[in-house]
């Protein structure tokens, strides 16, 4: 099977050019009240490039997607989105870098009183005035097509399955053509073959859209699929970070005991 190893520039070749990543997490702490939960991260991630962000549940996974996307602020430490410190930005300026990001939650969090098709198209009403309503319908058909949903149009989220519901939150994601893509659990709750469907789906459209993306994950196997490099989280820190045969042949015991 054609993995995401076969498509991006590797991180260091593109360094070694100069070229700024696309985001640049650099020595970043959070701590809730006496609770630390990031203690010096540092992740890079470039155009056309998955990383994985693996760890143990309450490791701080989902609050370093949402410092990514400022819906956290950190203590030190910053996230650069194409080499731009977001910590300061003015909130219309943030909105604006926001807009170059699709982001899907770890609770799929589709609005259940909307139809699928709505769903999709709530991102493109709010931020793209420009378009008429029935471009913005040729836009939604556009991208249900693209998740393997044409026909579910019309359907509510209540009535379809908890896969069939990721896609339709990959394609709210992808409704404004973002350049980065976070993905929360992307396969959680999902039975194998789903699971690879929807695997197969991340990989076809960052083979088509060269986004810079970051997928959290618990999912081994998903991983090492989707991603072209990996990375551990545990007690705040990065334990180990690069593709998945560095983590196979690891010495360290925590990497050793995750990967079993
Ligand atoms: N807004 C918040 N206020 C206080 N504590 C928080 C807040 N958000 C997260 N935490 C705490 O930070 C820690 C990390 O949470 P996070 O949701 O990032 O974990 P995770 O690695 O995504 O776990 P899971 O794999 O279960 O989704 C947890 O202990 C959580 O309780
Ligand atoms: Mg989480």
């Amino acid at each position: 099977m054609a993995t995401a190893y076969d498509n991006a520039t590797r991180t260091s070749d593109l360094e070694h050019e100069g070229i700024v990543p696309v985001i640049a997490v650099e020595n970043v702490y959070k701590s809730f009240a006496s609770h630390k939960v990031l203690n010096g991260i540092n992740l890079r991630v470039n155009r056309g490039e998955t990383l994985a962000v693996l760890g143990r549940s309450g490791t701080g996974k989902s609050v370093l997607l949402r410092l990514i996307i400022r819906l956290e602020t950190l203590d030190s430490g910053s996230v650069c989105i194409h080499g731009q410190d977001i910590a300061g930005l003015p909130l219309d300026h943030m909105g604006k870098v926001r807009m170059k990001m699709g982001f899907l939650f770890q609770h799929a969090a589709l609005y259940d009183s909307l139809t699928v098709a709505e769903n999709i198209a709530f991102p493109l009403e709010h931020h793209r005035r420009d378009i008429s309503r029935s471009e913005r319908m040729d836009r939604v058909r556009q991208l249900l097509a693209e998740v393997g949903m044409e026909g579910d149009l019309n359907k509510m989220p209540s009535d379809i399955s908890g896969g069939m519901q990721k896609r339709v939150g990959l394609a709210r994601a992808l409704a404004l053509e973002p350049e980065i893509l976070l993905l929360d659990e992307p396969t959680a709750g999902l039975d194998p073959i789903s699971s690879g469907e929807i695997d197969n789906l991340i990989l076809k459209l960052q083979r088509e859209r060269k986004m810079a993306s970051v997928v959290v994950t618990h999912d081994l196997h998903s991983a090492r699929t989707i991603a072209n490099h990996l990375a551990l989280l545990d007690q705040g820190k990065v334990v180990i970070e690069g593709k998945f045969e560095k983590l196979q042949q690891s010495d360290i015991e925590f990497v050793k005991e995750f990967l079993k």
